[in-house]
């Protein structure tokens, strides 16, 4: 675990630290998404449109901004999702014959190393399932079901924060950590954790927008939500979370 300089050293810039780097020994860059099997079913998810949007005024959602964790039983629609995966990862540019992205939110060096899973329990048009985003086509891959015992699975890698599994979606963000550390070896681990920040803002303020509300999740069990997705937790395992829903103080 290390001690508590150990911790207190990362906070701080590795810039000057980076040394020979992957990239720097002309070694390819790992892929903009994580693969995945390009004959499995996946989900076409609606066109982005600002038809969802209920508060335009940027002021308005910037002051209202909380975090919520007490939802109505109204499920999402499947159009309220593809906008907050839009808002949060969407591709607004391919660079470099696709060796990078430009998205909606910022990422040091335009790394992007995040995969966004999203558990779905209640969204009208989606069976209730887990499912990863595939941010080049904005479409989803299906991943497993969702059932009772999976929820309290969920629940237990959350410390509890029933709100947040039984929510009527959940995402989970996982990091990639070679994304980042093919250009800047260690300097990297910071500058990915203030990605996830710049993600989240997007999803808060998104949700206000939308007249959705959400909150913020950084306290689970690594090792049981890495393996209630699937990670390996070495090369893939999961950083920050949002439960989503529509909130029933306003
Ligand atoms: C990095 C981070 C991690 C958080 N983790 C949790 C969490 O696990 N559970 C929770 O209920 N709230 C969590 N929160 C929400 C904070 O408790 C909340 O932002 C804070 O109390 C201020 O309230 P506000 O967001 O409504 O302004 C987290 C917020 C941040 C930014």
């Amino acid at each position: 675990m290390g001690n508590i300089e150990d911790y207190r050293q990362f906070m701080k810039s590795m810039f000057g630290k980076v040394g020979i780097s992957d990239q720097s020994r002309g070694v390819s860059p790992p892929p903009i998404e994580a693969p995945y099997d390009h004959e499995a079913e996946v989900v076409l998810l609606p066109e982005v449109s600002r038809d969802v949007i209920v508060r335009p005024d940027l002021f308005d959602c910037i002051s209202r901004r909380r975090s919520r964790r007490d939802w109505t039983a109204d499920p999402l629609t499947i159009d309220l999702v593809s906008f907050l995966l839009w808002a949060t990862q969407g591709v607004s540019e391919v660079l470099a014959g696709g060796r990078a992205t430009l998205r909606t939110v910022p990422s040091g060096g335009a790394r992007h190393p995040f995969e966004t899973y999203v558990v779905a329990n209640s969204v009208a048009g989606l069976d209730p399932r887990v499912y990863r985003y595939l941010p080049l086509t904005h479409r989803l891959l299906p991943l497993f079901e969702m059932n009772d015992q999976r929820r309290e699975d969920l629940t237990l890698a959350l410390l509890g924060q029933r709100f947040a599994a039984h929510a009527p979606v959940l995402f989970v963000w996982s990091c990639i950590p070679y994304r980042g550390e093919w250009r800047y070896t260690l300097a990297a681990h910071k500058t990915m954790l203030q990605d996830a920040g710049h993600m989240c803002q997007n999803l808060y303020l998104a949700c206000e927008a939308i007249g959705a509300g959400m909150c913020a999740i950084g306290a689970y069990d690594q090792e049981s939500l890495d393996a209630f997705l699937n990670l390996d937790g070495n090369d893939e395992f999961a950083v920050y979370g949002a439960p989503v829903g529509h909130p029933k103080e306003r």
